[in-house]
């Protein structure tokens, strides 16, 4: 297994870019197929939830065409096989978005159910339990979702989310676009992936309103066409490198990103004593060789806080100059990152579902182990600043969701290098 070592080395200082986002290029990488037509999708991701997702299409038929500008190619029409293997799903829990539009387009689908992972049981209860109000018929047997379409055709509903799910309404979402009739998501998800989700179906020809917001309403359509569309910015990449900045004391600036979608994360940043300047397509955040002042976090779903930079901000307030809170309400078991931090000398308790942070003036580098894919990025930022050497293991968690992540931090000047296991 692959592991990084990292040397404390300063500020960092330089440009990155954004690469495409995972938790919109996943969701559009499903919805082609609902398509009968070739979709083009550009600014893809190299990561590893790429491929597999690649892969799992592929198994049911649909094979991917490269294209130029390193785009892919996808034609939800050559769909032979409405099945999801267990040993795919295994690896990636949102494999669980190919069964709205399998079920949509073809009116059934075989999908393995995604175990619990690192950082919560994670059900999909309410995915299954909204697929049901629009009619299909659904059991789960030997670990699959078996379910059907009885008459073929999903038909619209109003749906209240008891929980806002971002993955739940990027299912129903696509099963709504080409079931009879209208659906209203109530209480749906409102975060940027899935405002990029719905603006790539209304490109294939989707009728969609309210993405953004928390009520949602698709009147359905009879078939989707064809489409080019190019994937957004990560904003939890734009995050980290921001954040990593902030604790260096350095000044990072990265293109390609769009500072709309990322309110909540620059503002905690400029609290922590980070200058933020935005242009169209970038944000640099410089510290001018100041210490991060702690800042009190509370995740929730968006535009709140996000989840997905918690693990960053943890890290951040190891380093800043007084005690911070740190609150988790979306994921249960989501600090598996504190007491690898703590052997890297920081100074955290938890509390419940609280990490109570008081700052060190120093890290030291450490042997330690990734968990999940944002505990990873919380220890490899860290180690950026710590005094001497830090050995990230695991690191299969980040090549999950963060493209090229030691080479990018070598323009920023990091001592970071992959060594293979
Ligand atoms: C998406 O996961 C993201 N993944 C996660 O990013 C992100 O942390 C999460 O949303 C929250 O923002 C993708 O987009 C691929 P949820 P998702 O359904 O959709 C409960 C990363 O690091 N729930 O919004 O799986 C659930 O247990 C990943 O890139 C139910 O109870 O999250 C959780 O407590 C990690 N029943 C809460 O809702 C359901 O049917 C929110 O989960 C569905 C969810």
């Amino acid at each position: 297994m692959d592991k990084l070592i990292i040397t404390g080395n300063g500020p960092l200082d330089g440009e990155v870019w954004a690469s495409g986002a995972k938790n919109a290029a996943l969701p559009i990488l499903c919805a082609t197929l609902l398509s009968e037509g070739p979709v083009t999708i550009g600014n893809l991701p190299h990561l590893q939830d790429i491929t597999t997702t690649l892969e799992l299409l592929g198994r049911m038929g649909v094979e991917p065409v490269l294209g130029e500008r390193m785009t892919i190619q996808l034609d939800g029409a050559q769909v032979k096989d409405c099945h999801a293997p267990y040993e795919l799903v295994k690896k990636m829990r949102a494999s669980i978005l190919v069964l709205g539009p399998l079920l949509a387009h073809f009116g059934t689908a075989d999908v393995s159910l995604p175990g619990g992972c690192a950082i919560g049981s994670r059900p999909v209860d309410l995915h299954l339990r909204g697929l049901e109000a629009m009619g299909a018929e659904i059991s789960v047997e030997n670990g699959y979702v078996r379910a059907r379409v009885p008459g073929g055709r999903l038909k619209g509903a109003h749906v209240f989310f008891d929980t806002v799910t971002v993955t739940g309404t990027e299912n129903l979402l696509m099963a709504a676009s080409l079931a009879a009739g209208t659906t209203v998501l109530e209480n749906a998800a409102r975060e940027p992936e899935i405002v990029d989700l719905a603006d790539c179906l209304i490109k294939m020809g989707a009728n969609i309103s309210g993405h953004g917001t928390d009520t949602i309403t698709v009147v359905g359509v009879e078939r989707l066409h064809g489409c080019e569309y190019d994937v957004m910015p990560d904003r939890i990449e734009t995050g980290t490198f921001l954040v990593a900045a902030a604790m260096t004391g350095g000044r990072v600036r990265v293109r390609k990103t769009r500072a709309d979608i990322l309110e909540a994360v620059l503002a905690k940043l400029e609290e922590a004593g980070a200058s933020i300047t935005t242009g169209a397509d970038w944000i640099e955040a410089d510290m001018q060789g100041k210490r991060p002042r702690a800042v009190n976090i509370r995740t929730a779903p968006y535009p709140a806080f996000p989840t997905d930079m918690q693990a960053q901000f943890v890290a951040l307030n190891a380093v800043a100059q007084g005690t911070a809170r740190v609150v988790e309400t979306i994921f249960e078991n989501r600090f598996m990152h504190v007491q690898e931090l703590n052997r890297m000398g920081a100074n955290i308790a938890l509390e419940g579902n609280t990490a109570v942070i008081t700052g060190v003036e120093q890290l030291s580098g450490a042997p330690v182990m990734a968990t999940d894919l944002r505990a990873s990025a919380s220890l490899v930022v860290a180690a950026t600043i710590a005094r001497g050497e830090t050995l990230v293991d695991r690191i299969y968690h980040i090549d999950r969701g963060y493209e090229c992540i030691e080479e990018k931090l070598q323009l920023l000047g990091a001592k970071i290098r992959r060594v293979p296991g």
